[in-house]
């Protein structure tokens, strides 16, 4: 039966297939997987458990709709988002693309969702199955980019154990740019002045992009070390077009996830996590399908990992069996627990 719909899906505009999945996701108790946890897999990191290391993108449950049965399939942690202030349509359609031989999306979404409002209806019901992250980004015709995070963030602290500060989706205009010098110091200044105003602990994670300069990068880990921000999400899609796409749709606009996108945001995290001598939390995305990714990503220096486009492809099933190769893989290489083969490509 679950076989049978996923092919249906895989026939279908890809919007169109995420809509009706995120509605056969709200159903009670949809597709339950004998969701099993391997110890091997546990990890507490900065005040949080995290029963495995694998978490649901942003992206995928942007209204916050669904995440209770994402912890059924079987994720540790899961990212609703982005959300932003006001209700927002986002780009025209078709904005998402299916690129099959590539095993990769291409989309241009825009930031769509509901809102801050609904957002937060659908967040308070979470039955804490899991670890729970909000995604945050401005609308597109704000006045002010930085008053959207400083909103959002007092609002989603309450309802999530980590929020994401999303500065890197190439779908919004001038988005990227917070990323440089100066309007990023601003933010994350006035995010963590508000966070110690509010006398919250709750977690600030910075998603970056995968298109810039090592310089760049450096520049980013001082600001996040100078504000005390508790960890990296590397990475959002890229806007660029590896040399090797064969899919009628590469020349789409909007950013590349999936396969192509491996080894750029490996090389981030890489990057990241050398410079911070494994210090920072960092959370490595980009192009998983299978336990050898997983570890690959662990291995460089990631303490938590997180997927989607994989999953369009794959089905749900692959979380479980993730989860089951990746505690043999641990295990075959002697670790105890997965903390201990976070960066050791590096040591
Ligand atoms: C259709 C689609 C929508 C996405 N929307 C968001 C989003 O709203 N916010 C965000 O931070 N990332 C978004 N992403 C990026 C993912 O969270 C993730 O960083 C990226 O897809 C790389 O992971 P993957 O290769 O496993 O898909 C989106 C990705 C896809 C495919």
């Amino acid at each position: 039966m679950r076989r049978i719909f996923f092919n249906i899906l895989k026939t279908l505009d890809p919007e169109v297939a995420h809509n009706l999945t995120i509605n056969v996701l709200k159903l009670p108790n949809p597709f339950i997987e004998s969701n099993n946890d391997f110890p091997i897999l546990s990890n507490d990191i900065n005040g949080l458990s995290f029963k495995n290391p694998i978490g649901m993108a942003a992206g995928f449950d942007k209204n916050a709709e669904v995440i209770n049965s994402l912890f059924n399939l079987g994720f540790g942690f899961t990212e609703c988002g982005t959300v932003t202030p006001r209700p927002q349509f986002g780009n025209v359609k078709p904005r998402v693309f299916r690129l099959a031989s590539d095993k990769a999306i291409i989309n241009r979404l825009g930031f769509n969702n509901n809102g801050i409002e609904k957002f937060l209806t659908n967040m308070s019901k979470s039955n804490k199955n899991g670890v729970l992250g909000a995604n945050i980004g401005p609308n597109k015709d704000t006045e002010n980019f930085v008053d959207d995070y400083i909103n959002l963030y007092t609002k989603v602290v309450d309802y999530s154990d980590y929020v994401t500060v999303n500065v890197s989706s190439p779908n919004t205009k001038n988005l990227r740019e917070i990323q440089e010098h100066d309007t990023l110091n601003t933010l994350l200044s006035e995010l963590s002045q508000l966070r110690e105003n509010m006398k919250t602990q709750k977690k600030i994670i910075l998603k970056i992009d995968p298109d810039s300069t090592k310089q760049h990068y450096s520049m980013i880990l001082n600001l996040v070390q100078k504000y005390k921000i508790d960890g990296i999400i590397a990475t959002n899609t890229t806007i660029s077009r590896p040399q090797d796409l064969m899919d009628e749709y590469k020349d789409e606009e909007g950013g590349i996830s999936g396969q192509p996108l491996k080894e750029l945001s490996n090389k981030v995290l890489s990057f990241l996590s050398k410079e911070t001598n494994g210090e920072l939390l960092l959370i490595g995305v980009g192009g998983i399908s299978n336990a050898k990714d997983v570890y690959t990503k662990i291995k460089l220096g990631a303490s938590l990992v997180q997927l989607y486009t994989a999953l369009t492809f794959n089905g749900p099933q692959m979380i479980n069996k993730i989860k089951k190769e990746l505690s043999l893989l641990l295990q075959s290489d002697g670790y105890k627990s997965i903390s201990d083969a976070v960066g050791i490509i590096h040591s």
